[in-house]
């Protein structure tokens, strides 16, 4: 399967689900919703009913008032409303999607609520080349998304660029046990509906840690099977650190030890 028919498929799906009234999940275990509640927010209807995420990476970070957030995917807007809410008006919530229907959608509800939401924006962008300048961004989060790039280098190599040092990436995504046979990465429905594509929790780890990142976290939330395969997939939620290269250097012993939860 080539990148180039990757990147038409997931396109094609999340199209149709932005032009239809209802949500529907990557993977059919979507967020239920319960991390929503810890943080008070109140998030549009209209991002609600496009919610396609598998966790709540906003649960994995505490932004403060004047910090900006950028969300990779952001699909109808979800996670990027929510934290609009917590950085303010003096910081900044970016939504990044490559699927132009989804950016309408998010800009149309964004539109809708006149100055409310005055620090968000949406860009139509690859997240393997982030539309975004180097060293501006205090927090990288996204939701069931990374598992669709056909190059998660990329992803986390962009990631890692737009940070600051110190920023922090948190995401939710799905991750394998075991990687899942050739013949079953080629099926490209299971592909844009995020099992396909998904990375076992040690190739994450390593990806993230090439790109340069350090203290890299995995927490498994929840567990489900794949079908034919004696081996689950999890909705996982992943935090790693750009930290300021002395310190990395000096705590160089403890780098290697990541935690897989
Ligand atoms: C499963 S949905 C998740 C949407 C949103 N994060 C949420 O929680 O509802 C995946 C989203 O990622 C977008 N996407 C997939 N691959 C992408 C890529 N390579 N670059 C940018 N966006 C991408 C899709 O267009 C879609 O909106």
């Amino acid at each position: 399967m080539s990148e180039l028919e990757i990147r038409k498929a997931v396109k094609e799906r999340y199209s149709k689900i932005a032009t239809s009234a209802s949500s529907e999940c990557c993977d059919g275990s979507c967020n239920d919703g319960s991390g929503l509640i810890s943080l008070g927010e109140v998030v549009p209807v209209e991002a609600s009913q496009v919610n396609a995420g598998c966790g709540s990476p906003l649960l994995l970070i505490s932004p403060k008032a004047g910090e900006i957030v950028v969300d990779l995917g952001s699909g109808g807007g979800i996670d990027i409303f929510r934290a609009s809410q917590v950085v303010g008006g003096n910081g900044r919530a970016i939504g990044i999607d490559a699927t132009p229907e989804m950016i309408w959608r998010a800009r149309d509800t964004k539109a809708k609520y006149g100055n409310k939401y005055s620090n968000v924006e949406f860009r139509l962008g690859e997240i393997e080349c982030l539309p975004l300048e180097s060293n501006s961004v205090d927090y990288i989060i996204s939701n069931c998304v990374i598992n669709l790039s056909p190059d998660k280098s990329a992803v986390f190599k962009e990631a890692f660029r737009v940070l600051k040092q110190d920023g922090v990436f948190a995401v939710a995504d799905v991750t394998l046990q075991k990687e899942i046979p050739e013949s079953a990465r080629n099926d490209m429905d299971s592909w844009s509906a995020c099992i396909a594509g998904a990375l076992t929790d040690l190739e994450y780890v390593r990806l993230l840690e090439t790109a340069g990142f350090h203290d890299v976290e995995i927490e498994h939330v929840s567990t489900s099977n794949i079908g034919e395969y004696p081996f689950p997939y999890y909705s996982s939620h992943i935090k790693a650190i750009k930290k300021n290269p002395a310190v990395a250097i000096a705590n160089l012993p403890r780098l290697s030890s990541q935690m897989v939860r």
